[in-house]
């Protein structure tokens, strides 16, 4: 989708406000933070705060990952495209973590006037504000885990910065455990608004959209393709140019799409009988017990009536996007390579990403989507229709997606390359006074010639 962005939100307005009347030393100094903003970040790195006394914000959100989880290279969820949580740290969860670098910007969850969906937090944006979201992980079951606000309370009290929140949010916030967890979510949030660390637009790109790095030929030629809307197309939804004039470009427009990506069966929750007891059962297809719908459910609720938007999940900025892999938010692909092949060969070529049907020469294209609505169950379901059903529902017309069975891909492996290499160009820290460091920021699956041209 294209809509654009009209303006950046009131809570980036007031980061850009605080860093400017704060911009004096080198800015990620402790410093640098407002009291709330300095509690918050003890907050985001606290695993006493948990049920298991092993999780923080800090555990799935790493900061050398860009504040999202790079389950493929360490910690206890190797190789699990989904966290694990809960009181013995054995839950898995539904979805891939995100980066929280730059989501600060996120606007607020509304409707334009043409009623595309924007913004909003969590994939399917159902929690109204940072701060809002932060309280969430704390009494979700299967991440922090607490029984509830009490227990985060309890917790809380026990800690050698509980005098210093007490002090600044008042004697209330230290008895009552919905204020304190408001406030815990607000002190969260001023970190993550505050902190440079979340978003120093400090990448290779930025500092060549300032005349301060050169690109080399192989990654100018991969902004190319991924902005020429005959090619990647990739800017209609992961804009490379600013939004207002003011903040550099963000790599989304906040918007929804329906991928259609392929279910991921290293997902627990996809695998039917074996998916753990707290798998919301939301299949109407008689074939799979639970879907993740993104904006229609099951974790959103207030659009369950629109199937309309059912598969739609919220577009990511691709900043960064080279150190948080696996990508989508069922981590289905452990590359941006196979990201991007997916991109341009899931309708001419499905059999790569797709089962065969039961008995048919034919392919099950959008497998993680239902083949039929809630209550009626009027598709045979051996007949592998890609527009059977919230099937319908997946984008098939906008460039690079608009191609059918045979035909050439928008993008061939060698322009796949050079997308890849410009994408690496979003990695944040960048040193000017010494581009030679920067390959080593930059993880293998990023070219070497992504260091090669110094200016
Ligand atoms: C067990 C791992 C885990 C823990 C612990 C965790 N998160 Fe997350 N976080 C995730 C996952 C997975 C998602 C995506 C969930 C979804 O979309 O429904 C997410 C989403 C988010 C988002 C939304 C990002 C966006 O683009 O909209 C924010 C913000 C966030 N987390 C902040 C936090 C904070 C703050 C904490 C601590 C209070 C925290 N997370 C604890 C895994 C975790
Ligand atoms: C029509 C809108 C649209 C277009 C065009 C588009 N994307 Fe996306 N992109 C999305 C959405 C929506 C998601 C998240 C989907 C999900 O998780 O289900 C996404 C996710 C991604 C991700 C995963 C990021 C992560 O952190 O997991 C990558 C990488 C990506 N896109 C790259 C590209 C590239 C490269 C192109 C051009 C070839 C492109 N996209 C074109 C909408 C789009």
């Amino acid at each position: 989708m294209s809509s654009h962005l009209h303006s950046p939100s009131v809570a980036a307005l007031l980061a850009a406000l605080w860093l400017a009347a704060c911009s004096s030393g080198s800015g990620t100094g402790l410093s640098s933070l407002s009291p709330a903003a300095r509690l918050g970040e003890r907050l985001f790195e606290d695993t006493a705060l948990s049920a298991s006394g092993q999780q923080s914000c800090a555990t799935c959100h790493v900061a050398r990952f860009a504040f999202a989880e790079n389950p493929g290279l360490d910690g206890p969820d190797r190789g699990s495209p989904v966290p694990l949580g809960g009181p013995e740290m054995d839950r898995p969860g539904f979805r891939n973590t995100p980066s929280l670098k730059y989501v600060s910007y996120t606007p607020a969850f509304h409707f334009e006037a043409d009623g595309t969906p924007v913004g909003g937090f969590f994939r399917d944006g159902r929690a109204a504000s940072l701060a809002e979201q932060a309280q969430q992980p704390f009494l979700t079951s299967f991440e922090m885990a607490n029984a509830d606000a009490a227990a985060v309370l309890d917790k809380l009290k026990t800690r050698p910065y509980f005098a210093e929140f007490v002090a600044f949010y008042g004697a209330q916030a230290g008895r009552d455990p919905q204020i304190a967890l408001a406030r815990i979510g607000a002190a969260i949030a001023a970190y993550e608004l505050e902190d440079e660390d979340f978003h120093p637009f400090s990448s290779k790109y930025d500092y060549w959209r300032r005349g301060r790095a050169a690109l080399s030929a192989q990654e100018l030629e991969g902004l190319r393709l991924f902005n020429d809307p005959t090619k990647g197309n990739c800017a209609a939804c992961h804009p490379s140019t600013s939004a207002d004039g003011v903040t550099p470009p963000l790599f989304t427009d906040f918007t929804y799409d329906n991928l259609g990506l392929p279910r991921n069966a290293a997902i627990a929750a996809n695998r039917d009988e074996e998916a753990p007891e707290y798998t919301p059962a939301n299949g109407t297809d008689g074939v799979h017990r639970y879907y993740d719908l993104g904006l229609c459910g099951p974790f959103r609720t207030d659009l369950a009536q629109r199937s309309d938007l059912c598969g739609a999940f919220k577009v990511p900025s691709l900043r960064n996007a080279a150190l948080t892999a696996p990508y989508f938010h069922n981590g289905a692909f452990a590359t941006l390579a196979e990201a991007i092949r997916f991109y341009v060969r899931r309708d001419t070529d499905p059999a790569q990403w797709y089962p065969a049907a039961a008995h048919a020469s034919e392919i099950v294209k959008f497998d993680d989507l239902p083949a039929a609505f809630g209550g009626h169950f009027v598709v045979d379901l051996d007949v592998a229709g890609s527009d059977a059903g919230y099937r319908g529902n997946v984008n098939t017309v906008e460039v690079p997606y608009d191609r059918r069975l045979g035909d050439s891909p928008a993008l061939n492996d060698e322009e796949i390359a050079k997308v890849v290499a410009f994408v690496c160009t979003l990695t944040d820290g960048y040193d000017p006074d010494h581009p030679e460091d920067y390959a080593a920021l930059l993880p293998a699956q990023c070219p070497q010639s992504a260091a090669d041209s110094i200016p």
